[in-house]
């Protein structure tokens, strides 16, 4: 069987075979590299994504690598088509153990500014794709999960949910609310095996982010990481794949950060401490201050 000339599947392979996973937004970035990790380990992954062409591609890689996964073209807003999605995931495969709600609004990011500038509009699309359509799937995935004695789901949160920025309001408060719809979840179905965790990501150099970012960009924002390296899509797949195994049996209700160590020090100290560091006799306090890198 080509499974066993893969050289990364023989090094861990096993902790989803015989599962039946669904990951949204699995066309690109994270979401991709999540469907390629459950598949490389055994589960049977359905790959959602309102880009069903992105889907196709994702599930031909997987195919490719001797896995078994099924493309849907799906708007995870609309509860309709997310309740075909898991009859099909059913139908084609079986019930679903595993959900990894990855799917994110991230097209709006450049339209949501601070709370007086905010096009509603943005808000409400943003609600919808992110909090609503997670909450959508894990309805849909529940009841099967209870008659199947258990299951774990992941929902992609972010870095934005856990502190306040100049802008991203609508996408940081969905991320912080999806926090709480996680924690909601453990409490509430903990008691049926399912176990329910975030993954709050820091910066995440996708192909899609490294297309938006100038240089200057790129730079400020890998000087607030403490690590010296952007993070990849893969090592969020790597996160993810740990809570959605029996590895973390014990582990639920969790909000997990993956930034590079970006939250756990103070940038206003940081960036004085690097300006102090730095700062030529004579200069003033003001122009040390501008950033470095
Ligand atoms: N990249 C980062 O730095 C970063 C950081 C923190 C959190 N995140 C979160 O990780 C998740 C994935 O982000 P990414 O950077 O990989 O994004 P991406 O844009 O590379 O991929 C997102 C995928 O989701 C799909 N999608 C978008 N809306 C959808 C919808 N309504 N229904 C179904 N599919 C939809 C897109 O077609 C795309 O394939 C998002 O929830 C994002 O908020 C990303």
């Amino acid at each position: 069987m080509p499974r066993e000339t893969n050289a990364i599947r023989e090094d861990a392979m096993g902790r989803f075979e015989g599962k039946v996973a669904v990951v949204t937004g699995a066309g690109a970035g994270i979401g991709k590299a999540c469907a390629l990790a459950i598949a490389r380990e055994g589960g049977r992954v359905v790959v959602a994504d309102i880009d069903g062409s992105a889907a196709m591609a994702c599930t031909a890689q997987i195919a490719a690598e001797a896995g078994h996964a099924l493309a849907l073209a799906i708007d995870i807003a609309e509860a309709q088509a997310v309740a075909a999605l898991f009859d099909t995931a059913e139908r084609h495969f079986s019930a679903v153990d595993l959900l990894v709600n990855n799917a994110g609004a991230m097209h709006l990011t450049p339209r949501d500014r601070a709370i007086l500038d905010l096009d509603l509009a943005v808000w409400d699309e943003t609600m919808a794709t992110n909090l609503r359509g997670t909450l959508l799937c894990c309805r849909q995935a529940i009841p099967g999960m209870i008659a199947r004695g258990g299951g774990a789901i992941v929902n992609m949160s972010s870095c934005q949910g856990l502190s306040g920025d100049t802008a991203l309001t609508s996408y940081a408060a969905s991320k912080a609310a999806m926090n709480m719809l996680s924690a909601s979840l453990a409490t509430q179905y903990g008691h049926a095996q399912i176990r329910c965790n975030a993954v709050a990501p820091g910066l995440i150099m996708t192909e899609r982010l490294l297309a938006k970012l100038d240089e200057y960009m790129q730079r400020h924002l890998r000087r607030h990481q403490l690590l010296p390296r952007v993070g990849r899509p893969e090592d969020v797949a790597a996160l993810v794949a740990f809570l959605l195994s029996d590895d973390a049996a014990f582990i639920t209700g969790q909000v997990v950060c993956i930034d590079g160590g970006m939250l756990a020090h103070v940038p206003t100290y940081a960036d004085g401490g690097n300006s102090r560091a730095a700062r030529p006799s004579g200069e003033s306090a003001e122009a040390a201050a501008s950033p470095r890198c």
